[in-house]
């Protein structure tokens, strides 16, 4: 473990020299209310490497699902620029769209379309860029396998639990075999055994698609066990107030909650969040 404040490093990890997947620097967002100005997010530096996974946690309110949709293209920067692949995603005001096909999207629910089976689901964005049907039920099957779904395919979302339906929105998210995955709570209405066992299904996702993530949660354990970077963010400017390397190796078994090790880093962030009250 390495323990980094932000206000030192912007957040910049050792993965090398080569491009990096994700660009933040300086980012703001303000939201005009009646009862003033909301400085939602606030001053965000941050640089994430190909293949890196970064969780984002910290309290409700802090500006973690403000920062994923400015990300995400969903939603402009009152200040500063994002770039994926060294490209700005915003340029004069215009969205670029060749940035936004790069992600994917997944979010708390699963919002899959609940007159489409599984399958037609997976598929779905693929249908929208034009490609053949026979091609993108072949995809689709293919990523139905990845997340577990085999013989579900024609299933409707209503005949699924929980985890099924965020499983089927992970491979819908994959389907464009998306550059940059952003995860915005993907888990937290799941109960904590359907949990874990989804935790211990991206992982394994991630590390056969080498896919870059970005994973906002409000669970300790949950960030330090997923990702290679935590970054944690304090509220009223939603601000980062400090970054925390992760360095178990992957992939990672559910007994390693159990170590002290593990322990340390979750209660070294847990600390961190009480001091803030
Ligand atoms: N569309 C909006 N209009 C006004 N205020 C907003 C809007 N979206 C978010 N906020 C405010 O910005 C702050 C950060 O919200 P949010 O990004 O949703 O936090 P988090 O995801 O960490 O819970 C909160 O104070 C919230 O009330
Ligand atoms: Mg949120």
């Amino acid at each position: 473990m390495r323990d980094d404040t932000t206000t030192v490093d912007p957040g910049v990890s050792d993965a090398g020299t080569e491009t990096p997947r994700l660009s933040i620097a300086g980012v703001g967002r303000d939201f005009h209310t009646r009862n003033g100005v909301v400085h939602a997010v606030s001053g965000i530096d941050l640089t994430i490497q190909r293949g890196e996974f970064v969780a984002l946690i910290g309290r409700s309110g802090c500006g973690k699902t403000t920062l994923l949709r400015m990300i995400g293209g969903l939603l402009p920067a009152t200040t500063g620029t994002i770039e994926v692949d060294r490209k700005p995603l915003w340029r004069d005001g215009r969205l670029d769209s060749s940035a936004v096909t790069k992600l994917g999207f997944v979010f708390q629910e699963a919002n899959l379309f609940p007159w489409f089976s599984v399958i037609d689901n997976i598929a779905l964005p693929l249908k929208l860029r034009g490609a053949r049907k026979r091609e993108r039920r072949a995809r689709a099957q293919e990523l139905a396998e990845l997340v577990g779904l085999t013989g579900f395919e024609s299933s409707y979302p209503r005949e699924l639990s929980g985890g099924m339906r965020q499983r089927a929105a992970i491979a819908r998210a994959l389907s464009t075999e998306p550059e940059l995955l952003l995860m915005d709570e993907p888990f937290g209405a799941l109960d904590a055994l359907t949990r874990e066992r989804m935790n211990l299904e991206l992982q394994r996702i991630v590390l056969e698609t080498s896919s870059t993530v970005v994973f906002v949660t409000h669970d300790i354990p949950e960030s330090v066990f997923l990702a290679d970077r935590v970054v944690q963010m304090t509220p009223r400017p939603g601000r980062i107030n400090k970054t925390l390397l992760v360095d178990f190796s992957k992939p990672r078994d559910v007994y390693l909650q159990t170590t002290p090790e593990f322990n340390e880093i979750v209660r070294s962030l847990r600390h961190e969040l009480d001091e803030e009250e």
